[in-house]
């Protein structure tokens, strides 16, 4: 696969897929952590006097013109952000595009419209990864984030650009994730939590073989403790899911270590009453780690030389019910300081680290939430791929 390193950018008409798929909230950027993260390509290729031409999608759209998923408000805010004007062209493809691309300078830059308002980019039609890629000489992808997507954007586009390449935060996604899925040194811990295990069967199958313990916490625990028969008062449960859990159990070899303690509630919310309980009682709900469990936690995370984390033990967004969470990315931070390598992905893992104010203490942190959760599976992903093979079927 080429690299960004590998292109001569001068005075080329560049294609740059990028993930901005951000919140928003009353039509401003609530979280611009994508937008930074592609920050270093997009510089480069400036810096190269690229004619770049940036596109990306921004939620589920549905094939339709929604003015609440305009990529408008990104312009202005990636234009602060590169200190450079960036045009905003109300439109993906068609004659609007091409005449603002026709007239780009070197160095210059515009960002198009959702590719989502368009039913063909899902559908990966040929015809719009044609209009797609008509006015460009160089592609790259640097969209981790979507590149489990089989997209006109992500794939089909690469059928009919020469030149394609992967961008810097592409490149450090496969690097990172790639170490803790090939070559992880030891010993190696996987984190593993979150609502539930049906998400996670088979980031379980690829990393079992592969880790020294794998740590459940988390919603998903409950499903693992209802399997082997515990009363688990009101904790969420996925039912048609306790027969591969006490398989995953019964196979990981002592590896899979459960949580013995819990920190449980009623409701969630700000003000309810919590209790610290190792049997869950009727009517209670297990809503974070608890004590005994935290330490043993972190004894593992402080021992380790390689450290994956994806989903939350707890709900961190309740204060009452967040020290679980907090603990847990601080003795990773200091595992960190200590020479570990620490990754972590998913939204509401990152979402996490970034409520704790705890980025430093991470080597790198995910940008993908399904994306990464089918690299970890030892998925292929058809973004990468494309950048990968002459031609991809599609
Ligand atoms: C994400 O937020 O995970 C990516 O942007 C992909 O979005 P999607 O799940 O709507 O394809």
């Amino acid at each position: 696969m080429l690299t960004i390193n590998d292109i001569n950018f001068k005075g080329k008409r560049v294609l740059l897929r990028v993930d901005f798929n951000v919140p928003l909230k009353d039509g401003k950027i609530a979280d611009d952590t994508r937008i930074r993260a592609s920050l270093e390509t997009i510089k480069y290729i400036l810096d190269n006097d690229g004619r770049l031409v940036i596109i990306s999608h921004l939620g589920r759209p549905g094939g339709k013109i929604v003015p609440e998923m305009s990529l408008t408000p990104v312009a202005p805010h990636l234009s602060t952000l590169i200190s450079q004007n960036v045009n905003f062209i109300p439109d993906c493809i068609g004659p609007d595009v091409e005449n603002a691309i026709s007239t780009l300078k070197d160095g210059d830059v515009i960002l198009l419209e959702n590719l989502r308002f368009y039913e063909e980019e899902k559908k990966n039609d040929m015809e719009f990864a044609i209009k797609l890629a008509d006015s460009a000489d160089v592609y790259i992808n640097d969209a981790f984030a979507t590149s489990h997507r089989m997209h006109a954007s992500t794939v089909g586009v690469t059928n009919y650009i020469k030149t394609k390449a992967a961008g810097f935060l592409l490149m450090k996604e496969i690097d990172w994730l790639g170490q803790v899925c090939k070559s992880p040194s030891h010993p190696y811990i996987v984190v593993l939590g979150g609502a539930k295990v049906s998400t996670k069967i088979a980031v379980i199958d690829n990393l079992l073989p592969k880790c020294d313990k794998l740590l459940i916490c988390g919603g998903m625990t409950f499903t693992f403790l209802k399997s082997l028969g515990k009363e688990v008062g009101n904790s969420i449960v996925e039912e048609d899911k306790l027969n591969i859990a006490r398989d995953i159990l019964q196979k990981s070899g002592g590896k899979l270590v459960l949580p013995t303690d819990f920190i449980v509630a009623k409701a969630i919310a700000e003000d309810v009453d919590v209790r610290i309980v190792e049997n869950i009682p009727e009517d209670w709900m297990g809503l974070d780690i608890g004590p005994t469990t935290l330490e043993t936690f972190k004894k593992e995370i402080g021992n380790a030389k390689t450290i994956l984390w994806n989903g939350p033990p707890g709900v961190f967004e309740v204060n009452k019910l967040s020290n679980g969470t907090k603990e847990l990315a601080c003795a990773m931070k200091n595992a960190k300081e200590n020479g570990a390598v620490v990754v972590a992905g998913g939204g509401e893992t990152a979402s996490a680290i970034n409520k704790f104010n705890l980025k430093q203490g991470f080597t790198h942190i995910s940008t993908g939430g399904g994306a990464s959760l089918e690299f970890l599976s030892g998925k292929k992903l058809p973004g990468i791929a494309a950048l990968e093979q002459g031609r991809l079927k599609t």
